[in-house]
């Protein structure tokens, strides 16, 4: 693999997830200095990747930015460079500034995107029409019909576009896909993730108005249930719920339309027995308690017609005590922040950065004519055509909480739709 030429990466939105730093300052999550740019660091300093971009919509935090990068990571890890390249530059602000920084690449060059969920589509289709690969967090899309559009556009343009899942990759997770592959038919599948209500503070700009907690939370559980069910079912109906109140008050004063907490409860259809059903119900809250030791709790049962399968995400019979804080539990296994015994970074095991990692890998990989971007679909890697029933039950919830309304997912030739 060393022989590969280095990727050259844009990363696109310069958010939490992309850096650490959020519009009031460095974020109070569990991640602190970001995932997306200490990762491109890093791979920049194994030899994966050449030249690195990011691009925002106000160039005038950038500066604020760097200072963030350089304290929390240049000067914590041996050997961490972390310049890149700004777009727009420092005094402008240009929310399409991500179409000048994409004109500046070459085909076969990669873009991540973090960006607020209704972003997603315009990002990736401008990137992918360009012969750019993608890596674009979830949800991928907020409609199937943009979904469907992406899988055609990366088809045609021979790019791969990967869904940044990254739970695909924890190993708990992995294995228990595997082990539900022998427990028969599908029967229950029922998750839980939420996240404190001080988020609320952090994405009170996007809330409730660009999108909801479930395209935001249960996009992760639906996913995976979507994954283990690959070849066993298929979801055909979806009727959602929520609770108000919460994010809309005091302190919180979200968008009126903001949902504290939304359920979804679907049917599948087993594809090889007619008469096996199953019920799944996803629920996502972010109005979950404060000081709960964790940052999202996370969890979920599957039930199979010869076993079940419990998972807890959140506590992995690790926990921390400290007198001022009270007791937590850290998950280094996604991201590990403490450094190695040299002083570099000491994270390359986490899933967080494996996620990341695998996409760069991929697209160097076929940029070295070694694979074809189908290939990846193959392999069951989260890539935009493996995800399609994902935002397949997320839109459809979407519509269901608006309409009132149960929603029916099927395919129309190669085609999923709702109705
Ligand atoms: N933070 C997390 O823990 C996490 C985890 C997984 C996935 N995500 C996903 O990441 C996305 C949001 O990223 P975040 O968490 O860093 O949020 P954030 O609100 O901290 O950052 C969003 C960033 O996107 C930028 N942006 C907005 N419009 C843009 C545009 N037109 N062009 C370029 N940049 C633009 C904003 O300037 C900001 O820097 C969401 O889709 C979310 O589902 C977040």
């Amino acid at each position: 693999m060393s022989n590969l030429s280095k990727l050259n990466v844009l990363m696109c939105g310069t958010g939490e997830y992309t850096t650490g730093w959020t519009g009031s300052g460095a974020s109070k999550s569990d991640k602190k200095i970001g995932v997306v740019g200490l990762t491109m660091f890093d791979l920049r300093r194994l030899g994966k990747i050449g030249k690195l971009g990011m691009v925002g919509v106000n160039g005038d935090k950038f500066p604020a930015i760097r200072q963030h990068l350089q304290e929390n990571i240049g000067n914590v890890y041996k050997d961490m460079d972390t310049s890149f390249k700004e777009f727009p530059d420092v005094g402008k602000v240009d929310p399409e500034a991500y179409k000048e920084a994409i004109d500046q690449m070459f085909p076969g060059d990669a873009i991540i995107i973090f960006t607020p969920d209704s972003t997603h589509y315009p990002i990736s289709l401008y990137a992918i029409e360009r012969g750019i690969h993608v890596l674009v967090t979830k949800p991928a899309t907020q409609l199937l019909s943009h979904h469907s559009e992406l899988i055609a556009a990366a088809r045609k343009h021979n790019v791969i576009c990967f869904v940044e899942h990254h739970k695909h990759f924890d190993p708990v997770y992995s294995d228990a896909k595997a082990r539900a592959q022998t427990l028969g038919e599908f029967n229950f599948f029922n998750a839980w993730m939420s996240q404190p209500k001080s988020q609320l503070e952090t994405f009170r700009a996007w809330a409730g108005k660009d999108s909801d907690i479930s395209y935001y939370l249960s996009s992760h559980h639906i996913d995976i249930c979507c994954w283990i069910l690959q070849d066993k079912a298929i979801p055909t109906r979806v009727v959602a719920s929520a609770a108000t109140g919460i994010a809309t008050g005091e302190p919180y004063n979200c968008d009126p339309q903001t949902e504290d907490t939304i359920t979804l409860l679907v049917d599948w259809q087993s594809i090889n027995s007619p008469t096996h059903k199953g019920v799944a119900v996803y629920t996502a809250s972010w109005t979950a308690p404060l000081k709960a030791g964790i940052h999202s709790a996370q969890h979920w049962y599957y039930m199979g017609e010869k076993g079940d399968i419990n998972v807890d995400q959140a506590h992995r019979g690790y926990d921390i005590t400290v007198d001022e804080i009270g007791k937590t539990w850290y998950n280094p296994f996604y991201m590990k922040y403490s450094p190695s015994e040299s002083g570099h970074f000491d994270g390359q095991r986490g899933y967080g950065y494996i996620s990341i990692e695998k996409f760069i890998d991929a697209a160097r990989e076929v940029n070295a004519g070694i694979a074809k971007p189908s290939d990846y679909d193959g392999h069951g890697y989260p890539t935009i055509a493996n995800t399609v029933l994902t935002t397949a039950i997320l839109n459809a919830g979407r519509i269901s909480l608006d309409e009132k309304r149960a929603v029916s997912i099927r395919k129309n030739g190669d085609e999923w739709i709702l109705e």
